[in-house]
């Protein structure tokens, strides 16, 4: 069989040898549960206030496929990387040491950072091989983020390396039971080892992994108690792939989503997510002690025919043999978030891809990066723009060092509910996106589309906000 049409087959018949496989080999040991939930950072500070944890990238080796061995990037040995824990207003020191061999960064997807702590290329050279580099911030938003690098992003990430943060505030609504979802993949070869070829259609629409994984592993099982209300923490790691998750038979409770929690919980039959994004949601699983339920990705048009493919299994969640807990009421309302201003668009912002002497472009108002023009606005300045995807596929629109809030869809206001902080979103093929942004940290901030290589193809801008 060809290569390519091994990789067609991919998804299904490599999920199925994959069954069961998922842990690393000369890394700490996984965790326990059937699971797979990250090993927590260690806080070497004893300082309360301060978490201070040392992260080594390095390779090491991870059986996704019964039978071989993967060679991984990871964070300290594991993928997904560490969980680092903090509160609201603590100092986040880490002492980052580079044992790959090729150069690298860390960025802090969706915190708000000084710019220097970015970990873009604009704001610090990249940390060579054996160099090492410290971060220091201090946590401003409670919420689920993640950290990866921001050099080599396709091949870096998918080669493993990703960690989540975790930040806790004075709000946070009651829950039984807490879990971590990383959601991603990976395009392995038959013998396990990463297939780095991009066809066409991975230019085109972004690298899909053949082997799809949650928490670095294959159809993990979530144990549930029954009547617990489980909180589960979800991220997309993909370079391209969607998740549009679904349990038969449930709603998901949102509470939050990248930038903490929301005023406004809302159920959702259907939970869409893209590279990037995070949802924070309750569970209350359904059904007789010994009920096994699929958590399912359905199928999604993002574009060139997507929506076509077939229902795909993610994960089992049990419902366990336990006591059953006495219900726990899901909140109907979280804590309040300052509302931007709304109003009309001062630019449009237009995504677009095109041909370029041959090669396939990802564009913003017509340039590719580092051709696009910045933006330039003033520190604590107020800003709307219309983000325009004149494409025939979705781009999931990121900022860095901001939050914004959408405003309207196709010039519909969006629903009350609505109102959240996001870093990532949503552009869907051919629509535009209104969003409002306050731009209150002075630097060079990027903005780009999180499928790794539409980002690697151009579509990635400045912006510079003056002091
Ligand atoms: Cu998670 Cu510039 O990216
Ligand atoms: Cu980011
Ligand atoms: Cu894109």
């Amino acid at each position: 069989m060809s290569e390519r049409s091994w990789a067609l087959l991919g998804v299904a018949s490599l999920s199925l040898l994959a069954a069961g496989c998922g842990a690393e080999r000369g890394g700490e040991p996984a965790a326990p549960d059937t699971w797979g939930e990250p090993t927590a950072a260690l806080d070497t500070n004893p300082d309360p206030e301060v978490v201070e944890v040392d992260l080594e990238a390095r390779e090491v080796e991870k059986t996704y496929l019964e039978g071989t061995t993967t060679t991984v990037w990871s964070y300290n040995g594991t993928v997904p990387g560490p969980l680092i824990e903090a509160n609201l207003g603590d100092t986040l020191i880490v002492h980052f040491k580079n044992s790959l061999p090729e150069e690298t960064t860390i960025h802090w997807h969706g915190i708000r950072v000084p710019n220097e702590m970015d970990g873009v290329m604009a704001v610090q050279a990249p940390i060579a091989p054996g160099e090492t580099f410290t971060y220091r911030f201090t946590l401003r938003d409670a919420g689920f983020y993640w950290f990866h690098p921001h050099v080599m992003e396709p091949e870096q990430i998918q080669k493993g390396l990703f960690g989540l943060i975790r930040v806790r505030g004075p709000n946070e609504p009651e829950a039984d039971d807490e879990r971590i979802v990383v959601l991603g993949d990976v395009l392995l070869n038959e013998d396990g080892s990463f297939n780095e070829e991009l066809d066409d259609d991975m230019i085109m629409m972004g690298r899909e992994g053949n082997v799809v994984l949650v928490n670095g592993r294959t159809m993990p099982a979530l144990e549930v108690r029954p009547g617990a209300l489980t909180r589960l923490r979800i991220v997309n790691v993909a370079n391209g792939r969607f998740f549009n998750l679904a349990l038969p038979g449930h709603a998901f409770r949102v509470i939050g989503t990248d930038g903490g929690l929301i005023p406004e919980p809302y159920d959702a039959e259907r939970l869409l997510i893209s590279p990037g994004e995070r949802y924070d949601v309750l569970l209350m699983a359904q059904g007789e002690p010994g009920t096994e339920l699929t958590l399912m990705n359905e199928p999604y048009e993002r574009g060139h025919h997507t929506g076509h493919a077939d229902p795909m299994p993610l994960a089992t969640v049990r419902i366990g043999q336990g006591p059953g807990l006495s219900g726990r009421a899901l909140p109907e309302t979280g804590p309040a978030i300052e509302r931007l201003p709304g109003g009309p668009a001062e630019a449009t912002i237009t995504f677009d891809e095109q041909y370029v002497d041959g090669k396939l472009m990802f564009l913003i108002d017509g340039k590719a990066f580092p051709d696009v023009p910045p933006i330039e606005v003033e520190s604590g300045s107020v800003h709307i723009y219309d983000l325009k995807n004149d494409a025939e596929m979705d781009h999931p629109f990121h900022l860095h060092g901001f939050f914004f809030q959408v405003l309207a869809r196709d010039g519909v206001p969006v629903a009350e509910e609505e109102l959240a902080n996001k870093d990532t979103v949503i552009l869907p093929q051919r629509s535009t996106v209104r969003i409002v942004t306050r731009f209150d940290a002075p630097g060079m901030w990027m903005y780009h589309c999180h499928i790794l290589e539409h980002t690697e193809g151009g579509m990635m801008g400045e912006i510079h906000v003056a002091p």
